[in-house]
Parts: structure tokens; C-alpha cells; sequence
């Protein structure tokens, strides 16, 4: 339970006795080392065209979820149903894309995966949790639980913890916790500041909606804590029936931010107490309303400040969802943007609207800190039946094929952007999902708003396997290829350089003022939320040569709070003047589930650019380096405010 008890980030009661005690350690020669070095990331390998999608091939599965397990792996898991490829002499549900040769290979599930959360241990392991029960055509229920009885083979999933360690050799399988989780479909699965996974909420059954007979309106965590018995959850008692898959994230203040139906709390892990805050206004957000959501950029300029933006969704009220009058297909989707940012404010922000109401939107965050918007329809929710208003099978209709780009740092007014997109060629409803890919492309899969694997001319949205690439507009620009990026980051601890050539600052010492160092977690996408998805840029300053236009960029570990980005596997990045390198695979923390060590902070150099020799003009002067979104605040101010917050946290 320790790494419930960090303080907040800046919880300054402290200095004087700590201070004394922290310098006292760093005196005593706590000597740390940086991780091994990465050799430098190379360029995109792709040909499609920017601001662009392209088909890569067709899936084994549908892609109901997907993941980024390595930098050349992509993991799907579907739910139990007729995909045509065998394994084990059943139909797939779990596969492997290999990137680089554009493989696939089926996997064996062993539980119904279906409607699962996800996330990553802070030792690598990814967890798949929850399920339906056993299943036979059309979704209905298998004679036998067990997996013994066709035509699918399956094993009731409901309680599955099913695990995948880091692998790049394509032959790693998933694999069945022996603990297992309570009854639940529909969870949803966060990483917590020592690496273990909270997993909240679902039904027990599964449904469009949730209802009292069936709710499982608690959570628990893996590894197990205490007793390993779940713990209520009053926001998810109270919110139904739209209390599934409840919209969670870590704050760097170390509670958790639940979004349930139209109420909204943080979460007070080391009390079990739910704070109230505002509830969400002109729609709902959760599945099936199914907003697109993410937590902004955190960076040295917003003081690693985190702000949730939650876009589209549906203003259905609380009564309306069973009514029998209700029929999604035609119910107009909202085009509402809010945001919150729940350590400063418990109220919410209008935010720029989408251009197109918009339900089953994913939103991904960029290397370049923009957001895409994509998939989804203008009209009814997600979900599926067999209703005589349903359109086929699907509760979701009129598809928006148009991406669309959120600019965290545009002015009010002119946030979104079309510029330079082109459409996606395939509707993406109900069960597609997206994920960003190492080289800054994302690729998008899945749509399958039916019981079972459903093709043919006269199904408007059929299962889908057809996979495309989305290149962003700077997809084949010349990127930056820096050298001396680490392996794994810290909390806290020694700053490190890396080395940008004059091509990396495209033959203009002045981009060094525009270098952003950022680890992004792509995250766990299923049901268009992408559970863990995270942007933390790291602080940085240099030393910049205006004779050869080359620099090294001195750069800090993460922040001293494990609650900024929680510890596991992510991507880093380096963006010079908008273009991000080729993204590289790192370790945030200790690549234990463990609490993490806390290190002091140090300071960095201030920024400087060496001006030219030769005395010809050649220009000068420091500077902050370009800040994601938000006010700058000075490198030295950000160096002092760190490293008194270090010395509270490691002295403490
Ligand atoms: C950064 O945030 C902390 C609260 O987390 C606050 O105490 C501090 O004053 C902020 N610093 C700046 C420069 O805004
Ligand atoms: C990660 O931790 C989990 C839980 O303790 C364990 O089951 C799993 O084997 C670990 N993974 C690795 C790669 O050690
Ligand atoms: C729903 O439709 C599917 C496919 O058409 C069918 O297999 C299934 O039995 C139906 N389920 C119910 C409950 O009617
Ligand atoms: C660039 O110039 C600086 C200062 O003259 C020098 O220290 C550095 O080694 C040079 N870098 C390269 C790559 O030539």
C-alpha cells in the first residue's frame, strides 16, 4: 500500500527539516547511473501519403482491442466468434501483427475476451481482464463453460486475467493469471504510481447498458492488495446504467479521476473516499455515448498540471437509455469538447467543439502533442442488437470519415483542424479502435457492430478486417535522429545529453529552442479510450552551437512523482520544431511493480547557444525550449521549484 502514500508533487509543509536531511543523503555519495544508452532511431520506412490513410492488409481478428507491444508488434483481441482463421481447431480471437514485414500470426486467447479492459504492468506484462461467458453461434451461450464444446472451443472469460509478457520474437502466447478477478465485462484496467493495475467496474453478464441485477460497481487491483477482496465504489453505485467502462485516469496528484454517466469524482486510493466534483455537462461520455477522451500533454510549462478533455458523446438522460421508445441509429450525437483539470478545479471548461457531432471517437495523442480525432458516427451510440430499428445489427450510424486535429496550443476558436487530411476509406463503428505506431503513423483497425463474425453485400457495417495506416502531415519530413536517448527513465535523478547534428536541427541552430523530449504511452484502445494513453515531456535546456548548427540538449528524468507516468514500458521522442523522430521503446521506473525509488533532481545548465566564432553575426542568447501548450515558465524556475520538491519527496 506504500505507493498509495506519495505526497503531492508539491506538498511543500516540509522544507526545512527535509531539506537539511535530503542534502545530508546526496552528501553520503548516493551515487546513481544513468541507464544504457540507445543507438539512435532512424527514419520511417513507410510510403503512404501524409495527412493520408492507407490499407496495410486484412486482420485475423477484428480489432476490438489493440496495443502496441513492442515496437514492431501490434496485439488484437476480439471476442469469440466465426473468424475465419483456426488455432488449436477453433476460430482465432487473439493475433500478432509484426510491423516491419507486415505479418500476422494467430494467438490463442483461451478465455472469451470479449468487452475485456487492458493496460501494462509497470514490469512489462500486459493485462487483459474480463470477458463474457462461453459463446457459441451468434454469441449465444456455449452448452459448456469450459472450452470442451464447439463450434468455438472457448472458456467463459468473465474472470480471466489473461497476461502477455514483453516479447519481440513472435512466438510469446497469452497466459492465465491463477488469481483471478472478480465477474467482470466491461472494466476498466489503470496503472497506479507502483506499477500495479486498479481494475474497476463492469457487470457481471454483460448489455447494451448496465442494470442493479448484474452491476459490479467496485474495484480491485493486481497483484491482489490486502485480502484481495473489491472495494465499493459509490460513483459506480450511483451512475447506472451508463456506469460501464468507467473513464479513469491517474492524477499527478496521486488520486484517480473516475467519469461515470454524468458524474464525475477523484478517487482517494489511501482512504477508499470519493471527492465529488462537477457533474460532465451537455453529454455523456462513457461507452456507450462513447466520447473520445485523453489527459493533454503534461509538460514543464504546465507545471505537469493534468487537464482531461473529453469530446463528442450523447446527451441521453439517465431514464432514457431503456426507454422503448429510444432508438439509437437515429439519436443526433453531440459535438461538445470539455475539459477539466480535477488538481486545480472540480469544474469543467467548455473546450472548442468538434467540427461533426461525433459518437465512437478515438482521440490519439501525437508525437508533435497534437491530437487526432477519428472513427466513429454522427448518429446513435455503440452497441449492438437484434432490434428491428437497428441498422443491420448496429445501434450506430452515419459514419464520420473525416480526421480531424486538435492543437492543444491553437487559440480559442481555431483548436481543431482539417487542413491537409484526407478521409479514411472504411467505416469505423462500433469495436474499432486506433493506436499510435513508433514512426508517428497510427494505425486503425476494427468495426464490428455485430453478435459474430458477419459479412456480405447486404450488411451496411459488416465485421471488418480491413487495417490502414493514418500518416500525420510530416510523416516523410527529414526527422530528427538524436543520439544519447536512454533506455530507461527515473523518477528524479541524473539529468542526461543527447546530441541533435545539424541535420537533426535542420541547418538552423535557432530549433533548438523548439526541441520537446517527450515519453508517450500509447495505451490499451478498445471501446475508443485508450486506457493508460499519456504525453509527459521531460524538462530540458542546452547547449547549442551556432558554428556547426549542432547542440546537445541536456535533459531531466521524469518529474519525482510516478503518479506523472506511471512506471511500465512507453515511447520516446524527440520533436525539433514540430517534427518528431522515430519513436524508441523505453522503461519508465524501476521495471518493477514495486514503489519507485524517488531520486533529487538535477539541475540543468542553463540554455545557451554559443554564438559564432568567426565573429560574423551569428546568433545568441538562451531561451526556454518550446512548451507543448500552455504559459513558459523560465528552465531555472522549473530546475529550483524540482529540486525542492525532490529533496521533500526523496527526504521525506
Ligand atoms: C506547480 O504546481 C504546484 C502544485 O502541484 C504549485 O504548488 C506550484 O506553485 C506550481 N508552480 C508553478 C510555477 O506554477
Ligand atoms: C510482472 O508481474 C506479474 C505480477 O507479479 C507477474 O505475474 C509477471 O510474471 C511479471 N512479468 C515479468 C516479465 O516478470
Ligand atoms: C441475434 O442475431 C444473430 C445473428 O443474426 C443470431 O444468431 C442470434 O441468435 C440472435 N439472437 C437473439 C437473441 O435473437
Ligand atoms: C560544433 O562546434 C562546437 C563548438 O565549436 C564543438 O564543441 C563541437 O564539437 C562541434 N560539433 C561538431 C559535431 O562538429
Amino acid at each position: 500500500m506504500g505507493s498509495n502514500s506519495f505526497p503531492s508533487p508539491m506538498n511543500r509543509r516540509l522544507l526545512s527539516a527535509s531539506f537539511a536531511l535530503a542534502l545530508a543523503s546526496v552528501a553520503q555519495g548516493q551515487t546513481v547511473s544513468t541507464a544504457p544508452t540507445l543507438a539512435a532511431p532512424g527514419q520511417p520506412q513507410r510510403t503512404g501519403i501524409p495527412g493520408g490513410f492507407e490499407i496495410i492488409g486484412e486482420s485475423l481478428v477484428s480489432a476490438q482491442q489493440l496495443f502496441l507491444g513492442t515496437e514492431d508488434k501490434v496485439y488484437f483481441v476480439d471476442k469469440v466468434e466465426a473468424n475465419p482463421t483456426q488455432i488449436n481447431g477453433h476460430p482465432v480471437w487473439a493475433s500478432e501483427w509484426a510491423l516491419a514485414s507486415n505479418k500476422q500470426r494467430g494467438m490463442e486467447a483461451i478465455t472469451n475476451s470479449f468487452c475485456a479492459g487492458g493496460n501494462v504492468l509497470g514490469n512489462g506484462t500486459w493485462l487483459n481482464v474480463g470477458g463474457n461467458q462461453a459463446v457459441q453461434w451468434g454469441g449465444e451461450p456455449a452448452s459448456a463453460q469450459d472450452g470442451s464444446v464447439g463450434p468455438y472451443f472457448n472458456a467463459d472469460g468473465r474472470t480471466s486475467i489473461r497476461m502477455l509478457d514483453h516479447c519481440d520474437e513472435g512466438d510469446c502466447e497469452w497466459y492465465l493469471s491463477p488469481v483471478p478477478s472478480e465477474q467482470r465485462w466491461y472494466p476498466t484496467l489503470e496503472t497506479l504510481q507502483d506499477g500495479s493495475i486498479i481494475i474497476l467496474g463492469g457487470c457481471r453478464n454483460g448489455g447494451y447498458v448496465n442494470d442493479r441485477f448484474q452491476d459490479n460497481p467496485s474495484y480491485q487491483f493486481f497483484p491482489p492488495r490486502g485480502n484481495g477482496e473489491s472495494i465499493p465504489s459509490p460513483i459506480l453505485q450511483s451512475t447506472l446504467p451508463a456506469n460501464l467502462y468507467p473513464l479513469t485516469w491517474l492524477l499527478p496528484s496521486g488520486g484517480l479521476l473516475i467519469q461515470s454517466n454524468w458524474a464525475t469524482v477523484v478517487l482517494d486510493l489511501a482512504t477508499n473516499t470519493e471527492k465529488a466534483l462537477d457533474n460532465i455537462p451537455d453529454a455523456v461520455r462513457v461507452y456507450p455515448a462513447s466520447a473520445g477522451t485523453l489527459m493533454l500533454p503534461l509538460t514543464p510549462a504546465n507545471n505537469y498540471t493534468a487537464t482531461v478533455l473529453f469530446c463528442g458523446g450523447s446527451n441521453i438522460k439517465t431514464d432514457q437509455w431503456l426507454a422503448p421508445d429510444f432508438h439509437p441509429p437515429t439519436y443526433p450525437a453531440s459535438a461538445s469538447c470539455v475539459k477539466l483539470t480535477p488538481d486545480v478545479s472540480g469544474s469543467y471548461q467548455n473546450e472548442d467543439p468538434l467540427p461533426e457531432a461525433r459518437v465512437m471517437v478515438s482521440l490519439i495523442q501525437l508525437p508533435d502533442g497534437k491530437v487526432l480525432a477519428l472513427n466513429g458516427g454522427g448518429l446513435g451510440t455503440a452497441g449492438y442488437g437484434n432490434n428491428t430499428w437497428a441498422i443491420g445489427h448496429s445501434y450506430g450510424d452515419r459514419p464520420v470519415l473525416q480526421p480531424v486535429i486538435y492543437d492543444p496550443a491553437a487559440p480559442t476558436g481555431s483548436k481543431w483542424s482539417i487542413d491537409g487530411l484526407s478521409a479514411s476509406l472504411v467505416p469505423r463503428m462500433y469495436h474499432s479502435s486506433a493506436v499510435l505506431l513508433p514512426d508517428g503513423s497510427v494505425l486503425v483497425s476494427g468495426s464490428n457492430p455485430n453478435p459474430d463474425y458477419t459479412v456480405g453485400p447486404d450488411v451496411t457495417y459488416p465485421t471488418e478486417y480491413r487495417t490502414e495506416i493514418w500518416y500525420p502531415s510530416w510523416y516523410k519530413e527529414r526527422r530528427p535522429q538524436p543520439k544519447g536517448l536512454l533506455s530507461q527513465y527515473s523518477y528524479g535523478g541524473p539529468k542526461f545529453d543527447i546530441v541533435l547534428d545539424s541535420d537533426d536541427l535542420a541547418g538552423d541552430v535557432e530549433n533548438v529552442k523548439k526541441v520537446v523530449v517527450s515519453i508517450i504511452r500509447p495505451g490499451f484502445s478498445t471501446h475508443n479510450m485508450n486506457m493508460g494513453q499519456r504525453f509527459v515531456q521531460l524538462d530540458s535546456s542546452y547547449t547549442a552551437y551556432a558554428d556547426n548548427n549542432t547542440a546537445v540538449v541536456h535533459v531531466s528524468q521524469l518529474p519525482p512523482n510516478p503518479a506523472i507516468l506511471a512506471p511500465g514500458p512507453a515511447l520516446v521522442f524527440v520533436t525539433v520544431n514540430g517534427i518528431p523522430s522515430v519513436g524508441k521503446m523505453v522503461m519508465v521506473g524501476s521495471g518493477q511493480i514495486a514503489e519507485q525509488p524517488i531520486l533529487p533532481v538535477e539541475a540543468l545548465a542553463p540554455a545557451e547557444i554559443v554564438p559564432k566564432t568567426a565573429g560574423s553575426g551569428g546568433s545568441s542568447g538562451g531561451g526556454e525550449n518550446a512548451a507543448v501548450g500552455g504559459v513558459r515558465i523560465s528552465g531555472s524556475l522549473v530546475a529550483l521549484l524540482s529540486f525542492l520538491v525532490s529533496v521533500f519527496v526523496f527526504g521525506s
